[in-house]
């Protein structure tokens, strides 16, 4: 199912990375603001468990959250929204999932993966700014679910109707979460208007 956020500050601040004029610094700063924003949006239904702790004065019967939370950002540009995340759920774990577009055919390259263990009993997010073709997207969560997890939510920014079409076909089981959906695909694959190369833009590598 597809979650598209509001909230005014995701949209003032998605218009910031949109812009081009925005320098590698800027860019950076802005997109793990808003994966705090979005984190906690997404955060609403984590289930909680009851338990006791002692106060200065006394028992209280309480709540924490029940399940572990594992953050797998898709490299490169997923690494841009982990610190804005773990800010508010600082016990996640941290996951990586390394994948490349091959320019021509679009179609994703995994080169690298690494897990924390039993994911099944984790809520996975899979960070990736941008879901274009869907193709990165839907290959990382088939390898999360190969890995054992059962329970994952997508987190992008921006997405293309081709994308989310995509994940809902591939993976109906998954939450989708954007704070934009965009019209269309370029010829190169590169969301119209989106922001551009994520990565580029995150790293300044062009
Ligand atoms: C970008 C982006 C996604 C992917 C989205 O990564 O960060 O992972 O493209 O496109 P898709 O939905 O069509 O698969 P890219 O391949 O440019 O790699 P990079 O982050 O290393 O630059
Ligand atoms: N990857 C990006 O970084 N930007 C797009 O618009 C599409 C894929």
């Amino acid at each position: 199912m597809l979650n598209l956020l509001k909230h005014p500050l995701l949209t003032h601040k998605l218009t910031i990375l949109r812009r081009k004029e925005t320098v590698t610094r800027d860019f950076r700063e802005t997109l793990g603001e808003i994966a705090t924003l979005m984190a906690y949006e997404i955060t609403r239904d984590l289930p909680l468990k009851d338990i006791t702790v002692e106060t200065p004065i006394g028992d209280c019967r309480t709540k924490e959250l029940a399940m572990d939370i594992v953050l797998v950002p898709v490299l490169r540009a997923g690494l841009g929204m982990v610190d804005g995340i773990s800010n508010l759920i600082p016990n996640a774990r941290i996951g990586h999932i390394g994948m490349y577009r091959d320019h021509t055919t679009l179609k994703p390259i995994t080169y690298y993966s690494k897990f924390p263990d039993n994911l099944g009993d984790a809520i996975v997010m899979v960070l990736d700014p941008m879901l274009a073709t869907g193709g990165s997207s839907s290959d990382a969560i088939n390898v999360l679910k190969e890995y054992g997890a059962r329970t994952i939510k997508l987190v992008c920014i921006v997405g293309a109707p081709q994308g989310v079409e995509r994940i809902m076909k591939d993976h109906p089981d998954v939450q989708i979460y954007l704070a934009g959906l965009d019209d269309r695909l370029n010829e190169n694959g590169y969301i119209v208007p989106g922001l551009g190369d994520a990565g580029d833009r995150l790293f300044g590598t062009k």
